[in-house]
């Protein structure tokens, strides 16, 4: 594999799936050359920072929380919502790293997650078939022929709204929202109320104390400047290709290519095909990359695939994002994890509890169960346990804002109530009491982990 060369566009000669239909082939091929000279979003050194970040979770020394919206969409855009993604990420961090004694790694699913793979092409509504909706970067949700057909100037948008939405992310991670005397501030004023909600108050103070003790020591933000700002990187699934191919530059330092559009791009579950051009494409990115695992994925494949996008088995380049539902994962995670394992290669594993245990409510309602999400986290947590290897990350779907999306959690979201506040433009995201919830749960297993009680907690809580 590794002997084939690569170029930008080796990508279109090869088999591609998920790809929208543009009724003017010329318009796109406009576009994409406009994107080619637009400045980068993301610079290759930042990438690599990620990948030395990834390296360590991999090797249980620090622990990845990637996470935001399904989709990102125009008519959600607002700096209050940046930041209250932003801010419960923040509050999701400082939880696990109490719990987890180690750093964590914190990458949004932010500026730039707009484009969506579909199970169907198209939708039926009473009779009318229009394409599906594959997010704002390529059509409107809206059920009209107008809006359904993909428009090539949605990625100039989404392209401008990646690009503020970054510039937004870089202010609050080092002009100082960040700083970590501000813990009490990020806690939301409709969480403050919730379990999840006082629980972080307590460690809060906890934390405020313990600043205050190092500043008697002499240690203060201003001279330690963890103190006072973070590390934020982003992340997308890197369906377009085109887009992709677009803002994917050489790195004057290195010489090699990274597609500037993120510092970490993923491979979804239904684009993941070998032989198919996502694979191409992102095998000859230095970026750090992510591969979807789905329980369809047997371990000789996920080997091949290992051995294309990661040949020279660097640890921190690739992570693996388990997906498989609360009532597979313990059946068909550990074959995958015991292939990589036997075979000595390096990925960091981490887990998605979201994609695998999407359900439909009576209501008609796409949604998710927060106890099917907590159980496959903790399974997920147990597999590795059993087999001797790091669980290092965890990837969901969340919001800032009070949404109704996923059932249950300390408020008891109930079918009746999802259609309350059922705003996402694809999958059911947890708000922000539920993600804090999410957070104090890995917290609890980490700390466990580390003081060697794990598979007794687990046994407690099925
Ligand atoms: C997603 O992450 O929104 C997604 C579509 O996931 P998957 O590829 O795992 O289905
Ligand atoms: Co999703």
């Amino acid at each position: 594999m590794k002997s084939k060369s690569w170029t930008l566009d080796t990508w279109r000669g090869l088999p591609i799936t998920q790809q929208p239909v543009y009724p003017d082939a010329q318009a796109l091929a406009d576009v994409e050359a406009k994107l080619r000279n637009y400045p980068p979003l993301v610079f290759a050194g930042e990438a690599r920072r990620l990948r030395v970040c990834l390296k360590d979770a991999s090797e249980g020394k620090a622990f990845l929380l990637q996470g935001g919206d399904c989709a990102e969409s125009f008519a959600e855009f607002h700096p209050d919502n940046i930041r209250d993604t932003f801010r419960v990420l923040l509050q999701m961090a400082v939880v696990m790293t109490f719990g987890a004694a180690v750093p964590v790694v914190k990458l949004g699913r932010m500026a730039g997650q707009f484009a969506k793979p579909r199970s169907e092409p198209t939708e039926t509504r009473d009779g009318v078939e229009l394409p599906s909706y594959r997010g704002d970067v390529v059509n409107g949700i809206e059920f009209t022929e107008d809006a359904r057909t993909p428009d090539p100037d949605r990625l100039i948008q989404a392209y401008a709204q990646a690009a503020s939405t970054l510039n937004l992310i870089r202010a609050f991670s080092h002009g100082g929202y960040s700083a970590l005397q501000r813990v009490h501030g990020w806690n939301l004023g409709f969480v403050d109320n919730s379990p999840a909600g006082e629980r972080y108050r307590e460690l809060a103070d906890r934390i405020t104390e313990a600043l205050a003790f190092m500043e008697a020591c002499g240690l203060t933000s201003e001279s330690v400047h963890a103190l006072r700002e973070t590390d934020f990187y982003t992340s997308h699934e890197a369906l377009l290709l085109g887009y992709e191919q677009s803002m994917t530059r050489i790195d004057s330092t290195t010489g090699e290519w990274y597609d500037t559009s993120a510092h970490m791009l993923w491979i979804g579950d239904r684009t993941r095909q070998l032989d198919g051009a996502h694979v191409e494409f992102m095998r000859g990115i230095q970026n750090p990359l992510g591969l979807k695992a789905g329980p369809t994925l047997g371990s000789d494949e996920l080997l091949r695939l290992i051995d294309v996008l990661n040949p020279e088995n660097e640890a921190g380049r690739l992570t693996v994002i388990c997906r498989m539902g609360a009532d597979k994962v313990t059946a068909a995670l550990p074959p995958l994890v015991g292939a990589v394992k036997r075979e000595g290669r390096n990925v960091l594993w981490s887990c998605d509890p979201m994609h695998g245990n999407t359900i439909k409510a009576s209501t008609g309602y796409k949604t998710r169960r927060v106890d099917h999400i907590l159980t496959e986290v903790e399974r997920f947590f147990e597999v590795h346990e059993a087999e001797g290897t790091h669980a290092g990350g965890l990837h969901f779907e969340m919001t800032g804002q009070d949404v109704t999306e996923c059932l249950g959690g300390a408020q008891d979201i109930t079918e009746q109530n999802l259609a309350d506040r059922y705003h996402t433009h694809c999958d059911p995201r947890l708000n922000a009491s539920q993600s804090l919830e999410l957070a104090f749960l890995v917290s609890d297993m980490l700390k466990e982990r580390r003081t060697g009680g794990i598979t007794s907690s687990i046994a407690k809580a099925i």
